[in-house]
Protein backbone atom coordinates (compact mmCIF):
# COMPACT_ATOMS: atom_id res chain seq x y z
CA UNK A 1 0.00 0.00 0.00
CA UNK A 2 1.43 3.75 -0.62
CA UNK A 3 -0.01 6.18 1.81
CA UNK A 4 1.21 10.10 1.46
CA UNK A 5 0.71 12.46 4.23
CA UNK A 6 -0.10 16.16 3.85
CA UNK A 7 1.04 17.86 7.02
CA UNK A 8 2.15 21.42 7.57
CA UNK A 9 4.38 19.87 10.30
CA UNK A 10 7.44 16.93 10.61
CA UNK A 11 9.64 16.29 13.14
CA UNK A 12 12.88 16.94 12.62
CA UNK A 13 11.79 19.60 10.02
CA UNK A 14 9.27 21.65 11.57
CA UNK A 15 7.53 21.22 14.56
CA UNK A 16 5.19 24.01 16.64
CA UNK A 17 3.20 21.14 18.92
CA UNK A 18 2.54 17.11 18.77
CA UNK A 19 1.44 17.25 15.44
CA UNK A 20 5.18 17.19 14.17
CA UNK A 21 6.13 14.44 16.52
CA UNK A 22 3.08 12.25 14.77
CA UNK A 23 4.07 12.46 11.21
CA UNK A 24 7.22 12.60 11.94
CA UNK A 25 7.11 8.71 13.32
CA UNK A 26 4.06 7.36 11.72
CA UNK A 27 5.52 6.97 8.05
CA UNK A 28 8.47 5.41 10.01
CA UNK A 29 6.13 2.45 11.72
CA UNK A 30 3.94 1.72 8.39
CA UNK A 31 7.09 1.50 6.61
CA UNK A 32 8.68 -0.94 9.13
CA UNK A 33 4.73 -2.94 8.66
CA UNK A 34 5.85 -3.15 4.74
CA UNK A 35 4.17 -0.14 3.19
CA UNK A 36 5.36 3.35 1.36
CA UNK A 37 4.56 5.36 3.85
CA UNK A 38 5.52 9.44 2.62
CA UNK A 39 5.48 12.95 3.78
CA UNK A 40 4.83 16.11 2.00
CA UNK A 41 4.96 19.26 3.78
CA UNK A 42 5.64 22.77 3.09
CA UNK A 43 8.95 24.25 2.73
CA UNK A 44 9.84 26.84 5.39
CA UNK A 45 13.50 27.90 6.23
CA UNK A 46 14.34 26.03 8.84
CA UNK A 47 17.90 24.67 10.15
CA UNK A 48 16.92 20.74 8.80
CA UNK A 49 16.23 22.57 5.38
CA UNK A 50 19.86 24.04 5.55
CA UNK A 51 21.70 21.36 7.49
CA UNK A 52 20.86 18.53 4.84
CA UNK A 53 20.70 17.87 1.03
CA UNK A 54 18.12 17.83 -1.00
CA UNK A 55 16.74 16.66 -4.52
CA UNK A 56 15.24 18.57 -6.88
CA UNK A 57 12.33 15.95 -7.90
CA UNK A 58 9.32 18.02 -9.52
CA UNK A 59 8.93 21.82 -10.90
CA UNK A 60 5.80 22.69 -11.39
CA UNK A 61 3.69 25.59 -11.94
CA UNK A 62 0.14 26.69 -11.15
CA UNK A 63 -1.82 29.40 -9.75
CA UNK A 64 -3.89 31.35 -6.40
CA UNK A 65 -6.29 33.16 -7.85
CA UNK A 66 -4.79 35.43 -10.44
CA UNK A 67 -1.41 34.66 -8.85
CA UNK A 68 0.57 32.24 -10.86
CA UNK A 69 3.40 30.95 -9.56
CA UNK A 70 6.07 28.11 -10.09
CA UNK A 71 6.70 25.58 -7.60
CA UNK A 72 9.47 22.66 -6.70
CA UNK A 73 9.30 19.49 -4.81
CA UNK A 74 12.72 18.45 -3.52
CA UNK A 75 13.02 15.53 -1.72
CA UNK A 76 15.68 14.59 1.46
CA UNK A 77 18.86 12.88 0.16
CA UNK A 78 19.48 10.16 2.65
CA UNK A 79 16.33 9.12 4.19
CA UNK A 80 17.42 9.68 7.11
CA UNK A 81 13.69 10.01 9.19
CA UNK A 82 13.05 6.03 7.76
CA UNK A 83 10.58 7.52 5.26
CA UNK A 84 11.26 9.89 1.82
CA UNK A 85 10.36 13.16 3.09
CA UNK A 86 8.91 15.60 0.33
CA UNK A 87 8.86 19.90 0.80
CA UNK A 88 7.00 22.37 -1.33
CA UNK A 89 8.95 25.10 -2.25
CA UNK A 90 6.70 28.10 -3.22
CA UNK A 91 9.00 31.07 -3.28
CA UNK A 92 7.95 34.22 -1.33
CA UNK A 93 5.30 32.25 -0.09
CA UNK A 94 6.73 29.42 2.45
CA UNK A 95 9.69 29.76 2.41
CA UNK A 96 9.87 31.93 5.83
CA UNK A 97 10.97 30.67 9.40
CA UNK A 98 8.15 30.02 11.18
CA UNK A 99 5.61 27.36 10.58
CA UNK A 100 2.28 29.99 11.32
CA UNK A 101 1.84 33.57 12.35
CA UNK A 102 1.55 35.32 9.58
CA UNK A 103 -0.36 37.23 8.26
CA UNK A 104 -1.23 35.64 4.57
CA UNK A 105 -1.31 32.45 6.45
CA UNK A 106 -4.29 31.17 4.84
CA UNK A 107 -2.96 32.09 1.22
CA UNK A 108 -0.09 30.53 2.40
CA UNK A 109 -1.81 27.03 3.27
CA UNK A 110 -3.93 27.41 0.23
CA UNK A 111 -1.29 27.47 -2.12
CA UNK A 112 0.41 24.64 -0.24
CA UNK A 113 -2.56 22.37 -0.85
CA UNK A 114 -2.99 23.76 -4.29
CA UNK A 115 0.53 22.79 -5.50
CA UNK A 116 0.38 19.27 -3.86
CA UNK A 117 -2.56 18.21 -5.68
CA UNK A 118 -1.32 19.90 -8.83
CA UNK A 119 2.04 17.95 -8.42
CA UNK A 120 0.06 14.77 -7.39
CA UNK A 121 -1.55 15.26 -10.78
CA UNK A 122 1.41 14.32 -12.24
CA UNK A 123 2.42 10.70 -11.05
CA UNK A 124 2.06 8.67 -13.37
CA UNK A 125 1.32 5.57 -10.69
CA UNK A 126 -0.84 7.63 -7.78
CA UNK A 127 -1.14 6.38 -4.16
CA UNK A 128 -3.51 4.37 -2.40
CA UNK A 129 -4.00 7.16 0.45
CA UNK A 130 -3.57 10.27 0.87
CA UNK A 131 -3.66 11.01 4.56
CA UNK A 132 -4.26 15.10 5.25
CA UNK A 133 -3.43 15.93 9.01
CA UNK A 134 -5.27 19.27 10.64
CA UNK A 135 -7.09 22.03 8.49
CA UNK A 136 -4.33 23.67 6.49
CA UNK A 137 -4.38 19.75 4.52
CA UNK A 138 -8.17 19.73 5.07
CA UNK A 139 -9.15 21.32 1.44
CA UNK A 140 -7.18 18.81 -0.55
CA UNK A 141 -10.22 15.85 -0.13
CA UNK A 142 -12.66 18.85 -1.55
CA UNK A 143 -10.17 19.88 -4.26
CA UNK A 144 -9.75 16.43 -5.38
CA UNK A 145 -13.02 15.37 -6.01
CA UNK A 146 -14.65 18.51 -6.90
CA UNK A 147 -12.13 20.72 -9.18
CA UNK A 148 -12.35 20.40 -12.49
CA UNK A 149 -8.86 20.30 -13.19
CA UNK A 150 -7.92 17.23 -10.86
CA UNK A 151 -10.50 14.88 -11.68
CA UNK A 152 -7.70 12.33 -12.25
CA UNK A 153 -7.62 12.39 -8.81
CA UNK A 154 -10.78 11.96 -7.49
CA UNK A 155 -10.98 8.47 -6.95
CA UNK A 156 -7.90 8.48 -4.75
CA UNK A 157 -9.37 7.53 -1.06
CA UNK A 158 -8.50 10.25 1.30
CA UNK A 159 -8.26 9.87 5.19
CA UNK A 160 -8.58 13.00 7.60
CA UNK A 161 -6.94 12.97 11.18
CA UNK A 162 -8.03 15.69 13.35
CA UNK A 163 -4.97 16.38 15.92
CA UNK A 164 -6.86 19.67 17.07
CA UNK A 165 -10.56 20.61 16.36
CA UNK A 166 -10.59 23.90 18.06
CA UNK A 167 -8.87 25.45 14.99
CA UNK A 168 -10.76 24.97 11.83
CA UNK A 169 -9.34 27.40 9.06
CA UNK A 170 -12.56 29.55 8.71
CA UNK A 171 -12.02 32.06 5.96
CA UNK A 172 -13.92 34.47 4.26
CA UNK A 173 -16.03 33.59 0.82
CA UNK A 174 -13.77 35.65 -0.79
CA UNK A 175 -10.63 33.41 -0.84
CA UNK A 176 -12.87 30.30 -2.27
CA UNK A 177 -11.41 32.55 -5.77
CA UNK A 178 -8.19 31.01 -4.58
CA UNK A 179 -9.09 27.67 -5.40
CA UNK A 180 -8.64 25.69 -8.49
CA UNK A 181 -11.69 25.43 -10.92
CA UNK A 182 -14.36 24.09 -8.61
CA UNK A 183 -17.76 22.84 -8.91
CA UNK A 184 -19.72 25.51 -7.27
CA UNK A 185 -23.24 23.22 -6.78
CA UNK A 186 -20.65 21.73 -4.04
CA UNK A 187 -20.52 24.81 -2.36
CA UNK A 188 -22.36 22.95 0.58
CA UNK A 189 -18.86 21.37 1.23
CA UNK A 190 -17.15 24.20 1.99
CA UNK A 191 -19.31 25.97 3.80
CA UNK A 192 -19.93 26.33 7.84
CA UNK A 193 -21.68 29.05 9.47
CA UNK A 194 -21.41 31.30 6.64
CA UNK A 195 -17.86 30.54 5.99
CA UNK A 196 -15.48 28.71 4.25
CA UNK A 197 -14.29 26.02 6.62
CA UNK A 198 -11.21 23.86 6.24
CA UNK A 199 -11.73 21.76 9.36
CA UNK A 200 -15.56 21.01 8.11
CA UNK A 201 -14.83 20.48 4.60
CA UNK A 202 -12.40 17.89 5.24
CA UNK A 203 -14.59 15.79 7.43
CA UNK A 204 -17.84 15.63 4.74
CA UNK A 205 -15.52 14.97 2.08
CA UNK A 206 -12.59 12.89 3.03
CA UNK A 207 -13.41 8.99 3.36
CA UNK A 208 -12.51 8.63 6.46
CA UNK A 209 -12.09 10.66 9.14
CA UNK A 210 -9.87 9.95 12.65
CA UNK A 211 -9.02 11.94 15.39
CA UNK A 212 -6.13 10.84 18.27
CA UNK A 213 -7.89 9.31 20.63
CA UNK A 214 -11.26 8.04 21.24
CA UNK A 215 -12.58 9.81 24.44
CA UNK A 216 -11.99 13.15 22.23
CA UNK A 217 -13.71 11.73 19.17
CA UNK A 218 -16.79 10.90 21.68
CA UNK A 219 -16.35 15.12 22.86
CA UNK A 220 -15.96 16.41 19.50
CA UNK A 221 -19.47 15.84 19.53
CA UNK A 222 -19.93 17.97 22.49
CA UNK A 223 -17.32 20.26 22.33
CA UNK A 224 -15.82 21.10 18.77
CA UNK A 225 -15.85 25.00 18.82
CA UNK A 226 -18.96 24.86 16.68
CA UNK A 227 -18.82 21.61 14.54
CA UNK A 228 -20.61 19.22 17.53
CA UNK A 229 -23.60 18.78 15.04
CA UNK A 230 -21.34 17.87 12.53
CA UNK A 231 -19.41 15.20 13.89
CA UNK A 232 -22.76 13.57 15.39
CA UNK A 233 -23.95 13.55 11.74
CA UNK A 234 -20.89 11.95 10.30
CA UNK A 235 -20.10 9.78 13.27
CA UNK A 236 -20.32 7.11 11.11
CA UNK A 237 -17.38 7.44 9.32
CA UNK A 238 -15.08 8.53 12.18
CA UNK A 239 -12.55 7.20 14.33
CA UNK A 240 -10.74 7.54 17.28
CA UNK A 241 -7.45 5.81 16.77
CA UNK A 242 -4.69 6.53 20.22
CA UNK A 243 -1.62 8.15 19.09
CA UNK A 244 1.61 6.30 20.04
CA UNK A 245 5.16 7.48 20.55
CA UNK A 246 8.37 7.14 18.75
CA UNK A 247 10.18 4.57 21.19
CA UNK A 248 13.28 5.09 19.42
CA UNK A 249 13.96 8.95 20.04
CA UNK A 250 12.15 8.84 23.31
CA UNK A 251 14.25 6.29 25.33
CA UNK A 252 15.89 7.57 28.17
CA UNK A 253 18.26 4.91 27.96
CA UNK A 254 19.65 6.13 24.37
CA UNK A 255 18.41 9.53 24.56
CA UNK A 256 21.30 12.14 23.51
CA UNK A 257 19.35 15.03 24.78
CA UNK A 258 19.05 13.32 28.55
CA UNK A 259 22.28 13.74 30.64
CA UNK A 260 22.18 10.44 32.78
CA UNK A 261 21.22 7.50 31.12
CA UNK A 262 18.63 5.18 32.80
CA UNK A 263 16.58 2.40 32.14
CA UNK A 264 13.50 0.53 34.12
CA UNK A 265 16.45 -1.54 35.45
CA UNK A 266 18.10 1.30 37.36
CA UNK A 267 16.23 4.40 36.92
CA UNK A 268 16.09 4.81 40.63
CA UNK A 269 20.01 6.41 40.34
CA UNK A 270 19.69 7.70 37.11
CA UNK A 271 16.30 9.55 37.59
CA UNK A 272 18.04 11.15 40.94
CA UNK A 273 21.52 12.58 38.71
CA UNK A 274 19.03 14.00 36.40
CA UNK A 275 16.79 15.98 38.92
CA UNK A 276 19.92 17.03 40.38
CA UNK A 277 21.02 18.03 37.01
CA UNK A 278 18.17 20.26 36.55
CA UNK A 279 17.94 21.68 40.36
CA UNK A 280 21.36 22.74 39.61
CA UNK A 281 20.48 24.56 36.47
CA UNK A 282 17.15 26.06 37.47
CA UNK A 283 18.30 27.08 40.96
CA UNK A 284 15.69 24.33 42.87
CA UNK A 285 15.55 22.13 45.98
CA UNK A 286 16.67 18.16 45.08
CA UNK A 287 15.21 16.95 48.08
CA UNK A 288 11.59 18.33 47.40
CA UNK A 289 9.16 16.48 44.41
CA UNK A 290 9.85 18.39 41.07
CA UNK A 291 6.65 19.10 39.41
CA UNK A 292 7.03 20.30 36.15
CA UNK A 293 4.78 21.62 33.09
CA UNK A 294 5.27 21.69 29.92
CA UNK A 295 3.78 22.87 27.01
CA UNK A 296 2.46 26.01 24.99
CA UNK A 297 1.08 28.98 27.68
CA UNK A 298 -2.42 28.80 26.17
CA UNK A 299 -5.64 28.39 27.36
CA UNK A 300 -5.89 24.96 26.09
CA UNK A 301 -3.22 24.13 27.76
CA UNK A 302 -5.07 25.76 30.68
CA UNK A 303 -1.71 27.78 31.56
CA UNK A 304 -3.75 30.27 32.36
CA UNK A 305 -4.84 28.49 35.94
CA UNK A 306 -1.01 27.93 36.38
CA UNK A 307 0.36 31.23 38.36
CA UNK A 308 -2.60 31.18 40.51
CA UNK A 309 -2.45 27.46 40.93
CA UNK A 310 1.35 27.36 41.52
CA UNK A 311 1.20 30.17 44.24
CA UNK A 312 -1.63 28.28 46.38
CA UNK A 313 -0.25 24.99 46.21
CA UNK A 314 3.54 26.41 47.27
CA UNK A 315 1.72 28.84 50.20
CA UNK A 316 -0.94 25.99 51.52
CA UNK A 317 1.98 23.29 51.40
CA UNK A 318 4.97 25.70 52.99
CA UNK A 319 6.78 25.40 49.69
CA UNK A 320 6.55 21.13 50.03
CA UNK A 321 7.41 20.63 46.22
CA UNK A 322 9.52 22.48 43.38
CA UNK A 323 7.84 23.92 40.48
CA UNK A 324 9.26 24.63 36.60
CA UNK A 325 7.09 25.77 33.82
CA UNK A 326 8.29 25.10 30.58
CA UNK A 327 7.03 27.36 27.34
CA UNK A 328 5.72 30.18 25.51
CA UNK A 329 2.77 31.47 24.58
CA UNK A 330 0.58 34.57 26.06
CA UNK A 331 2.52 37.24 27.18
CA UNK A 332 -0.01 37.67 29.98
CA UNK A 333 0.55 34.41 31.36
CA UNK A 334 4.59 34.22 30.78
CA UNK A 335 4.73 37.72 33.18
CA UNK A 336 2.68 35.93 35.40
CA UNK A 337 4.49 32.78 35.69
CA UNK A 338 8.09 34.94 35.80
CA UNK A 339 6.75 37.40 38.71
CA UNK A 340 6.18 34.36 40.68
CA UNK A 341 10.44 33.81 40.62
CA UNK A 342 11.23 36.26 43.21
CA UNK A 343 8.45 35.33 45.59
CA UNK A 344 9.36 31.68 45.67
CA UNK A 345 13.12 31.04 45.30
CA UNK A 346 14.66 28.00 45.43
CA UNK A 347 11.92 26.13 44.57
CA UNK A 348 10.19 27.85 41.47
CA UNK A 349 11.45 29.03 38.29
CA UNK A 350 10.51 29.06 34.26
CA UNK A 351 11.74 28.78 30.97
CA UNK A 352 9.74 30.40 28.62
CA UNK A 353 10.88 29.46 25.39
CA UNK A 354 11.00 26.09 23.96
CA UNK A 355 13.54 23.75 22.75
CA UNK A 356 13.80 19.75 22.22
CA UNK A 357 17.01 19.18 24.94
CA UNK A 358 14.93 21.59 27.52
CA UNK A 359 12.11 19.38 27.37
CA UNK A 360 13.82 15.77 27.14
CA UNK A 361 16.07 16.95 30.49
CA UNK A 362 12.88 18.18 32.34
CA UNK A 363 10.87 14.31 31.37
CA UNK A 364 14.51 12.62 32.51
CA UNK A 365 14.74 15.04 35.82
CA UNK A 366 11.25 15.50 37.32
CA UNK A 367 9.01 13.45 39.34
CA UNK A 368 5.89 14.42 38.24
CA UNK A 369 4.20 16.42 34.97
CA UNK A 370 1.59 18.51 35.39
CA UNK A 371 -1.16 18.57 32.59
CA UNK A 372 -4.31 20.36 33.59
CA UNK A 373 -5.24 21.06 29.68
CA UNK A 374 -9.01 21.72 29.29
CA UNK A 375 -8.83 20.33 25.98
CA UNK A 376 -6.03 17.23 25.14
CA UNK A 377 -7.35 15.51 21.70
CA UNK A 378 -4.36 13.15 22.39
CA UNK A 379 -1.53 14.52 24.22
CA UNK A 380 2.05 12.87 23.75
CA UNK A 381 3.67 14.48 27.06
CA UNK A 382 2.04 12.10 29.53
CA UNK A 383 3.39 9.24 27.34
CA UNK A 384 6.34 10.85 27.12
CA UNK A 385 6.82 11.16 30.68
CA UNK A 386 5.42 7.93 31.57
CA UNK A 387 8.56 6.55 29.62
CA UNK A 388 11.04 8.67 31.23
CA UNK A 389 9.66 7.97 35.28
CA UNK A 390 7.53 10.74 35.46
CA UNK A 391 4.49 10.33 37.20
CA UNK A 392 1.50 12.38 35.35
CA UNK A 393 -0.88 14.42 37.26
CA UNK A 394 -3.40 15.16 34.30
CA UNK A 395 -6.97 16.86 34.08
CA UNK A 396 -8.96 13.94 32.85
CA UNK A 397 -10.17 14.89 29.17
CA UNK A 398 -9.46 13.74 25.93
CA UNK A 399 -6.22 11.03 25.00
CA UNK A 400 -5.63 11.71 28.95
CA UNK A 401 -8.10 9.93 29.98
CA UNK A 402 -7.40 6.80 28.03
CA UNK A 403 -3.98 7.05 28.46
CA UNK A 404 -3.80 7.81 32.89
CA UNK A 405 -4.72 5.89 35.95
CA UNK A 406 -5.42 7.07 39.03
CA UNK A 407 -2.99 5.89 41.55
CA UNK A 408 -6.39 5.50 43.60
CA UNK A 409 -7.30 2.78 41.76
CA UNK A 410 -6.31 -0.99 40.76
CA UNK A 411 -2.91 -1.00 38.93
CA UNK A 412 -2.72 2.72 38.75
CA UNK A 413 0.33 5.02 38.07
CA UNK A 414 -1.39 8.33 37.84
CA UNK A 415 -2.88 11.49 39.42
CA UNK A 416 -6.20 12.45 38.17
CA UNK A 417 -8.46 15.56 38.45
CA UNK A 418 -11.62 16.68 36.99
CA UNK A 419 -11.42 20.30 36.48
CA UNK A 420 -8.82 22.90 35.35
CA UNK A 421 -9.09 24.66 38.68
CA UNK A 422 -6.74 26.08 40.96
CA UNK A 423 -8.29 23.57 43.57
CA UNK A 424 -7.81 21.12 41.79
CA UNK A 425 -4.46 21.48 40.92
CA UNK A 426 -3.66 22.32 44.48
CA UNK A 427 -5.50 19.15 46.17
CA UNK A 428 -3.32 16.71 43.75
CA UNK A 429 -0.13 18.67 44.43
CA UNK A 430 -0.71 17.55 47.84
CA UNK A 431 -1.22 13.99 46.38
CA UNK A 432 1.71 14.35 44.50
CA UNK A 433 3.62 15.28 47.75
CA UNK A 434 2.03 12.22 49.48
CA UNK A 435 3.30 9.85 46.93
CA UNK A 436 6.71 11.20 46.99
CA UNK A 437 6.61 10.58 50.70
CA UNK A 438 6.00 7.31 50.80
CA UNK A 439 9.23 6.56 49.03
CA UNK A 440 8.54 2.65 48.63
CA UNK A 441 5.31 3.37 46.93
CA UNK A 442 6.68 6.18 44.61
CA UNK A 443 9.21 3.73 43.11
CA UNK A 444 6.52 1.06 42.29
CA UNK A 445 4.38 3.66 40.56
CA UNK A 446 7.68 4.72 38.47
CA UNK A 447 8.42 1.43 37.65
CA UNK A 448 5.02 0.57 36.28
CA UNK A 449 5.02 4.08 34.06
CA UNK A 450 7.97 2.91 33.03
CA UNK A 451 6.57 -0.41 31.74
CA UNK A 452 3.41 0.86 29.95
CA UNK A 453 4.36 0.27 26.08
CA UNK A 454 2.33 3.39 24.13
CA UNK A 455 4.79 2.16 20.85
CA UNK A 456 3.37 3.02 17.56
CA UNK A 457 3.91 -0.86 16.24
CA UNK A 458 0.30 -1.53 17.93
CA UNK A 459 -0.89 1.84 16.24
CA UNK A 460 -0.18 1.10 12.53
CA UNK A 461 -2.13 -1.97 11.95
CA UNK A 462 -5.04 -0.03 13.51
CA UNK A 463 -4.27 2.71 10.62
CA UNK A 464 -4.32 0.16 8.25
CA UNK A 465 -7.62 -1.56 8.72
CA UNK A 466 -8.89 2.39 8.53
CA UNK A 467 -7.31 2.50 4.91
CA UNK A 468 -8.36 -0.92 4.20
CA UNK A 469 -12.13 -0.47 5.09
CA UNK A 470 -12.16 2.15 2.52
C1 LIG B 1 -2.25 18.27 19.01
C2 LIG B 1 -3.10 17.98 20.24
C3 LIG B 1 -2.46 16.92 21.12
C4 LIG B 1 -2.08 15.72 20.28
C5 LIG B 1 -1.20 16.13 19.12
C6 LIG B 1 -0.80 14.97 18.22
O1 LIG B 1 -1.10 18.95 19.37
O2 LIG B 1 -3.33 19.16 20.98
O3 LIG B 1 -3.35 16.53 22.14
O4 LIG B 1 -1.37 14.79 21.07
O5 LIG B 1 -1.89 17.07 18.32
O6 LIG B 1 -1.90 14.29 17.68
Amino acid sequence: MVILHVSAECYPMAKAGGLGDVVGALPKYQKKLGDESMVVMPMYATPFLQNNEWDVIYKGNTHLGDWFFDYTIIQEKTNQLGFSLFLVDIHGLLDRPKVYGYNDDQERFIGFQVAVVNWLSHWTSPPDILHCHDHQAGLIPFMMKYCFDYEVLKNIKTVFTIHNAQYHGAMGWDKSLLLPRWDTWKHGLLEWNNSINSLATAVKCADKVTTVSQTYMHQLKFQSAGLESLFEYEQGKCVGILNGIDNELWNPATDPMVPFHYSIENFEEGKRKNKQFLCTKYNLDVEKPLIVFIGRLVGEKAADVLPGAIQHALDKTNCGANFLVIGAGDTATESALNYLIQLYPGVYNTFIGYDEKTGHEAYAGADFLLMPSRVEPCGLNQMYSLRYGTVPMVRDTGGLHDTVTDIGDEGGFGIRFLHATEEDIVYSVERAIGLFQDKEKMQAIIHKAMSIDHSWESVVSIYKNVYQSI
